[in-house]
């Protein structure tokens, strides 16, 4: 691939893919990014109002699922490289309604890889379509072992079974067509302008709120955190060096029990509100486990971290300490996305606790 580059990112509205937008658009003035986002309630422009004036790039509202649309898009740009982030995300809502998560995990994915066979058939070897994917494919771990480039995929959730489906095609059209792909499954991410339907965000919403801190269960299930600028910066890593057809996990090695990371994240909250130190532990409520809740996540990226030297920049406790500060400065972004619609989603979810 040549010193610049027109990128097409996908979802680059919403919380990691506005973080991989900034990181291209700041480290790589040469390249042009277009960022294509049907903004849906998780989308958000006010994401990227740090970069929405420079020179390098441009915003797209369109729909994956929309086969004109993308090929449209395809025809008229000559585009060097997709990054595809844009998708349905919230395990919690692939449980309410799994046919969206179908349309645009699968179909989308699908439409996106058909206008790069159309359009780039000439010239596969010089194009690059990087798909961005979940450890959730892998299913769930027990006590022990961790996720490896080569672990079985065994999805569980609606959201996790369309991710898989759509790494397997990502794969299949590198395998049967010859284009060129990269896929990378990372762990959980935290850190700033992340909706506050997923568990630290929302945590750190309602702890700000005093209103109850929702666990699912007894808080045993354990994911793998890592600080969300730590995979973009993995991303931009593995899309120009991998190999073509290669997989790489991305993960923090920091394993934690929700009840532990939330105790933790109260213990923050009260230093930074001036509250008295287990104020906001008192919040902590234990409701119904979600369905089919996957115990445990761990990420082994040793792959990533022999051969292309990527490791995690931060510890947990200062990136937490980082986001809690981003979301109180942030006071009126998080107001913003927590009005209208989302009040609905959360009385639905959470029965009014
Ligand atoms: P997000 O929900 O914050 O953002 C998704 C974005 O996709 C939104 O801006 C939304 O408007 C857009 N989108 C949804 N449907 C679309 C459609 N039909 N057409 C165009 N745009 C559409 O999600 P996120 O947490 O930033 O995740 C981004 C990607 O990273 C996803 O593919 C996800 O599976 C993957 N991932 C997420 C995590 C995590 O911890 N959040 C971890 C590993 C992998
Ligand atoms: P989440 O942030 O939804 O990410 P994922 O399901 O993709 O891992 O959830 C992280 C963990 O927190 C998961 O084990 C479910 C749990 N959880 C709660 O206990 N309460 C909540 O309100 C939410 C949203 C999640």
């Amino acid at each position: 691939m040549g010193l610049s580059k027109k990128i097409l990112v996908t979802g680059g509205a919403g919380f990691i893919g506005s973080h991989v937008v900034r990181r291209f658009v700041n480290n790589y003035p040469q390249y042009e990014i277009v960022n294509l986002d049907k903004l849906t309630y998780a989308g958000n422009l006010a994401n990227l109002t740090d970069i929405e004036e420079k020179p390098n790039y441009r915003f797209v509202k369109a729909d994956i699922t929309n086969v004109i649309e993308i090929s449209d898009l395809f025809k008229n740009e000559d585009f060097d490289a997709v990054i595809h982030l844009a998708a349905e995300s919230h395990v919690d809502r692939s449980i309410s309604d799994p046919t969206a998560f179908v349309m645009t995990n699968v179909i989308g994915t699908v439409n996106l890889l058909n206008a790069a066979r159309e359009f780039w058939k000439d010239d596969y070897a010089t194009k690059r379509f990087y798909h961005v994917s979940t450890d959730e494919v892998y299913g769930a771990l027990g006590d022990t072992g961790m996720f490896i480039e080569t672990t079985s995929y065994d999805p569980h959730s609606p959201y996790s079974a369309s991710k898989a489906s759509s790494d397997h095609f990502v794969r299949a059209y590198h395998d049967t067509y010859g284009i060129d792909i990269v896929i990378s499954n990372c762990s959980n991410n935290y850190g700033s302008h992340h909706f506050p339907e997923k568990l630290i965000p929302l945590a750190i919403n309602n702890i700000k709120n005093n209103q109850p801190v929702p666990v699912y269960g007894k808080g045993e299930n354990v994911r793998d955190w890592l600080w969300v600028e730590d995979h973009a910066r993995a991303i931009d890593v593995i899309f120009h060096e991998a190999k073509a057809g290669e997989t790489y996990n991305i993960g923090g090695h920091n394993e934690w029990k929700n009840i532990d990371l939330i105790h933790l994240l109260c213990n923050i909250m009260d230093k930074k509100l001036g509250r008295e130190v287990g104020t906001s532990a008192k919040l902590i409520t234990f409701v119904t486990d979600r369905a089919g809740h996957d115990l445990r996540y761990a990420i082994d990226s040793s792959k990533l971290q022999n051969k292309l030297n990527w490791v995690p920049s931060l510890q947990f406790e200062e990136g937490l300490t980082k986001t809690v500060e981003w979301y109180l400065e942030n006071e009126e972004w998080l107001n913003n996305v927590t009005s209208g619609n989302y009040q609905t989603y959360y009385n639905t979810q959470y029965n009014n606790i």
